[in-house]
């Protein structure tokens, strides 16, 4: 008997330092789109409000050399493969709406993976992976549920999107679905609080005892409707509301990205009301950058970087990131580590409890102690993309510090400086208080563990984060890099001189010419397609709907059912029994 109490105690001790029994974190990722690196209060602009994503930075950590992707499909694909999109050919323009053409079927999804590990899984807004047959959507990508839309965007209201097809035609149709079925009567409802209230629901339903994955991916501030609507719910109000904005169009961006910022708001309420606040992990990143200007402008701000969405220059690529988690070790501080958007999946896949060396080869890393311990990381580079039918590529090395570009895109389109500084007197002061009264600080502060935010390090870390001093002072040269170009990111994050002839820099460029090139023997082409004219929504009563079917002989869905074999063989075996080491 005394042995048997004793082998139980060891047994306690033992699952206790193993942590098993500490429950799976939730796991919430809120994705913005196409929403600009100086739109965020942390980064030092006080023209657009976002209390409640300043306070998670605030309150967690703010993800400082954090990169991903120039443009939403290749970013998607990133976060939800952790690989590159050199390997699955999704590496050059977005996926057109009817087009066929999807995320592989062979490269397992976050949410599978989560699954794996006894999630349950929910995607609220955009996909923008594949739709073209049933097989390549979210729900049967491992999502439980998907609420929203299957393309690249939509109207604000209308939930409408064209593509054109040809020269004298474009096809239009309604794309806003639960699973598989066609949600018409909520035409002219508001997207973000949409998606807002359908996130709040799932959370509300959840049952506390399994672990939830929910990502949430919203529409703001992509341009909607034609690719060029900045929707809002009362034009007027907004107009009025961000007066001291010069640009008309740039006070209904300010909105959208304020109204997306209380839906972060309702999330964390909602979450903390259910008591799952102190369980959970949330990221809030943009999966690129703004686009201030051209095509799908939107009027947000990259300033001071050069460049916007598309481009490879860190307006494109160098994202914003705040992540809060009770589990941090560290909290309230700035994470200098260099973090891409494919180490999401093994991160978050680690801090399940999964054993990362069971994700197979892939391209990101776990980056769970860099994160919460603010461990030195191990990643020295990375490749931020190599769009070969386009003609540019680009790799960043030596600890993030220099980045070398190979051409640009299209001759140096979106390779200059754009947006607000945000810092001139029109603007309202930056209002601490705000951040402060947030329902996200509020509901942060419940928890015992924390030291409450306090004006001090609101302050330190906003300055900290503040690159306004990179700005270049004169006109620059637009660089084309047709002959490469090399930045030193951390002496002149604002890419303002090119390196490339710099002799003492051969070393450097030699080596990273080298690296990049043998990313380039690896990558998997291009599979961008044209529009399907079988897509033509009008088949489906004017709504998106997937047109083909993915038969075996397709290829795809026979690798699909021999992957979903192998991971739950390979699951039942493996599914680890200890939680964080
Ligand atoms: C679709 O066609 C209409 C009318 O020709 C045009 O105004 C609109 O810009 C087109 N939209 C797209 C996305 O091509
Ligand atoms: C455009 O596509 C439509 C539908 O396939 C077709 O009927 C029309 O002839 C095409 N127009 C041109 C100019 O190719
Ligand atoms: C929109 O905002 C204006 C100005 O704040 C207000 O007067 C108007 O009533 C609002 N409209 C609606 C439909 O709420
Ligand atoms: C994080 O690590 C960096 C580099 O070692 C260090 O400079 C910084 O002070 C650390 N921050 C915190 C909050 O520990
Ligand atoms: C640079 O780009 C050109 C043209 O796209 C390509 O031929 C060349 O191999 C690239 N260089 C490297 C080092 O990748
Ligand atoms: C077609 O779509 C409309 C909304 O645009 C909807 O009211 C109607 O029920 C749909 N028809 C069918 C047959 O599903
Ligand atoms: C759709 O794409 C798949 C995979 O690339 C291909 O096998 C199939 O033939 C395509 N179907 C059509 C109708 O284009």
């Amino acid at each position: 008997m005394k042995d048997l109490v004793l082998f139980v105690f060891l047994q306690i001790a033992i699952l206790n330092c193993a942590g098993t029994l500490r429950k799976k974190p939730n796991i919430v990722i809120i994705l913005a789109d196409d929403v600009g690196w100086n739109d965020f209060g942390i980064h030092g602009s006080s023209q657009i409000r976002t209390p409640n994503i300043d306070a998670l930075g605030f309150n967690g950590v703010v993800l400082d050399k954090f990169y991903t992707q120039q443009t939403c499909t290749p970013s998607r694909a990133a976060l939800l493969t952790g690989n590159y999109p050199i390997r699955s050919g999704l590496q050059g323009i977005p996926l057109d709406a009817g087009e066929n053409r999807s995320l592989p079927l062979d490269m397992p999804t976050m949410p599978e993976r989560l699954k794996g590990l006894g999630y349950r899984t929910h995607l609220v807004g955009k996909w923008h992976l594949g739709a073209a047959c049933k097989e390549v959507t979210p729900t049967r990508r491992g999502f439980d549920t998907h609420f929203g839309y299957w393309n690249g965007y939509v109207g604000y209201f209308s939930y409408d999107i064209s593509v054109a097809i040809n020269t004298t035609m474009n096809f239009t149709g309604f794309d806003l679905h639960n699973g598989f079925e066609p949600q018409w009567p909520l035409k002219g409802r508001y997207a973000t609080e949409l998606f807002t209230r359908k996130a709040v629901e799932v959370i509300d339903r959840h049952d506390r005892k399994e672990p939830l994955f929910l990502m949430l991916a919203h529409l703001a501030g992509h341009a909607g409707q034609d690719g060029v609507e900045l929707g809002v719910p009362n034009t007027t109000a907004a107009y009025e509301k961000y007066r001291y904005i010069a640009t008309p169009e740039r006070r209904l961006y300010a909105d959208i990205v304020n109204i997306m910022d209380n839906s972060v708001g309702e999330i964390v309420t909602k979450l903390s009301e259910r008591r799952m606040l102190d369980d959970t992990i949330i990221l809030f990143f943009s999966d690129n950058g703004a686009q201030t200007t051209g095509m799908f402008q939107n009027f947000g701000s990259g300033w001071p970087f050069r460049g916007l969405k598309f481009t490879l220059n860190e307006g494109g690529v160098r994202g914003t990131g705040v992540l809060y988690s009770s589990m941090l070790q560290k909290k309230g501080y700035i994470n200098n580590e260099l973090i891409h958007i494919t180490d999401l999946l093994p991160t978050f896949y680690h801090a399940a409890g999964g054993n990362v060396a069971k994700l197979g080869k892939i391209d990101g890393i776990n980056q769970w102690n860099v994160i919460s311990k603010n461990e030195t990381t191990k990643r020295t580079e990375l490749l931020i993309n190599i769009d070969e039918v386009n003609g540019y590529s680009g790799i960043l090395g030596y600890e993030g510090r220099y980045k070398l570009l190979n051409g640009s895109f299209r001759n140096g389109l979106y390779n200059d400086y754009y947006g607000d500084s945000g810092r001139g007197p029109e603007n309202p002061p930056y209002d601490i208080q705000s951040v402060l009264d947030s329902p996200t600080n509020t509901a942060i502060r419940k928890l015992a563990k924390n030291t409450p935010l306090d004006r001090t390090r609101v302050q330190s870390m906003r300055s900290a984060l503040d690159r306004g001093w990179c700005a270049p002072r004169a006109a620059t040269p637009l660089y084309t890099c047709d002959d490469y170009c090399l930045f030193d990111i951390r002496a002149d994050p604002c890419e303002t001189e090119n390196l490339i002839g710099d002799d003492t820099k051969r070393d450097v460029i030699d080596t990273l010419k080298g690296k990049l090139r043998g990313y380039y023997e690896q990558l998997v082409p291009e599979t961008n397609k044209k529009v399907d004219p079988d897509s033509d929504p009008a088949r489906f009563n004017n709504t998106w709907y997937p047109w083909l079917e993915c038969t075996p002989d397709e290829g795809h869905f026979g690798a699909a059912i021999i992957r979903r074999v192998k991971t739950i063989i390979w699951e039942f075996f493996f599914t680890p029994l200890t939680y964080q080491s």
